[in-house]
């Protein structure tokens, strides 16, 4: 690329642009779900509890249409199990038809669904009798995968089972065995719900859930596969930056811990994997140290660096020799210049990366709507569009034309 405007890298025609949102942090009232519980019972480790959310359950065809109009052409969403099964073995047509709108709606205005089967919650009666801790949980998840893959299937562009299906892994290696505020809080859910043991996916043993997460993943994958042969199915990974402050086995060691044997997984079941790095980790000896003194810090507590995208996606084909879509990618600030300045710098990254050959098939940011970031609440602003929590009124942040500027020239 030497002597060449860089900044005018022109990007194959069905690049994917677009921003990713869960069902629980937007949509509102997921009363069904694990997480429910938890912000409800006392104690708990929500900041606040998800509520009405902003809405989206009811308001997603204005999302899509905002969406739409700032010209990306996907739309990346979760559909929640705990309202399409809300009862083990019940599935929901009515919700089903909900989800089915959304779909279409998103079709109609030319935004490709990229679909997550399950974004972190499950519902309440799957983790009541112990969640991914389960030994058959594999199998219910399969079912629900099988039931909707029949229904939605035919609408979706993209799906994926898990939103980072490495989740336990993340806490395990950041906050090690579960602290007694998080023994509490899943002990109150337990107790809420006549639980002998209530499981959530972040909060399960990584020993335990984890091979069964993969089973499930599996299944899930096999599942959906059967009800749409030609849906490119796969799953996403939290995907942080691993930076040694020394000898290399040093960051070797902290993505075994962070990544587990998911890629083995996604190597024989999976068509592509979806990365989401936020920022990095430098690790030594013992494991993480802070950022450098001085650097930049988000609102969500870790540091400012974009440059994240571009080495996770290096990583990611380094190990992994299949499409690698970027399914979430942003930043926690209430200075939308920095929110401007983050995307600028990911982007620089990115097109390095295709310079260098990496197949890189999407930008989605994280999020389009300022939404419930889980235990932190409505405090931390990681959206392209502010939400009034009240009115649920939307408005547009300048950031969200900087992108759409981006996304409609296709050039970074
Ligand atoms: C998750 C989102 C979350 C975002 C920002 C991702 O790890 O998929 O649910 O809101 O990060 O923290």
């Amino acid at each position: 690329m030497a002597g060449a405007d860089i900044r005018s890298l022109r990007l194959p025609r069905d690049f994917l642009w677009g921003t990713a949102i869960s069902g629980h942090q937007s949509e509102g009232n997921n009363t069904n779900s694990d997480s429910w519980v938890r912000e409800n019972v006392r104690p708990t480790l929500f900041a606040e509890r998800s509520g009405d959310a902003c809405d989206s359950y009811h308001r997603y065809a204005e999302d899509i249409g905002i969406a739409a109009r700032l010209g990306f052409n996907c739309y990346r969403f979760g559909i929640e199990w705990s309202r399409i099964e809300p009862n083990q073995g019940f599935f929901s047509n009515a919700e089903l038809d909900h989800y089915a709108r959304v779909l279409e709606m998103c079709c109609a205005h030319g935004l490709k669904p990229i679909i997550t089967f399950n974004h972190f919650t499950v519902p309440i009666w799957f983790a009541v009798r112990g969640g991914f801790e389960a030994s058959d949980s594999p199998d219910l998840f399969a079912a629900y995968c099988a039931h909707t893959a029949q229904h939605l299937g035919g609408l979706m562009h993209l799906a994926t089972t898990f939103n980072e299906a490495n989740i336990a892994l993340l806490v395990q290696f950041l906050y090690g065995a579960p602290s007694p505020a998080v023994q509490a809080a899943l002990a109150a859910a337990a107790q809420a719900t006549g639980s002998r043991h209530f499981s959530s996916i972040a909060f399960a043993d990584p020993a335990i859930a984890t091979p069964l997460m993969q089973e499930a993943h599996r299944r899930g994958y096999a599942a959906i596969k059967a009800a749409r042969p030609n849906l490119p199915v796969g799953l996403t990974l939290t995907t942080q930056d691993i930076q040694s402050l020394g000898e290399p086995e040093w960051a070797e060691r902290a993505r075994a811990r962070l990544y587990g044997d998911w890629i083995n997984v996604a190597h024989t079941h999976a068509d592509f994997i979806g990365v989401q790095p936020y920022t990095r980790f430098r690790v030594n000896a013992s494991g993480i140290v802070a950022a450098p003194q001085g650097a930049e810090v988000t609102d969500a507590g870790y540091e400012f660096y974009p440059q994240a995208l571009a080495n996770t996606i290096r990583w990611a084909h380094a190990t992994f020799d299949k499409p690698i879509y970027v399914t979430e990618n942003g930043v926690a600030t209430d200075d939308d210049a920095r929110r401007i300045a983050f995307i600028n710098q990911a982007l620089d990254g990115l097109r390095d990366c295709i310079v260098e050959g990496i197949p890189v098939r999407s930008y989605i940011y994280w999020s389009l709507l300022d939404n419930f970031e889980w235990t932190s609440g409505f405090s931390k602003h990681f959206g392209l569009v502010a939400v009034d929590l009240t009115t649920f009124r939307r408005t547009v942040k300048p950031s969200a034309l900087h992108l759409s500027r981006i996304a409609r020239a296709n050039r970074i």
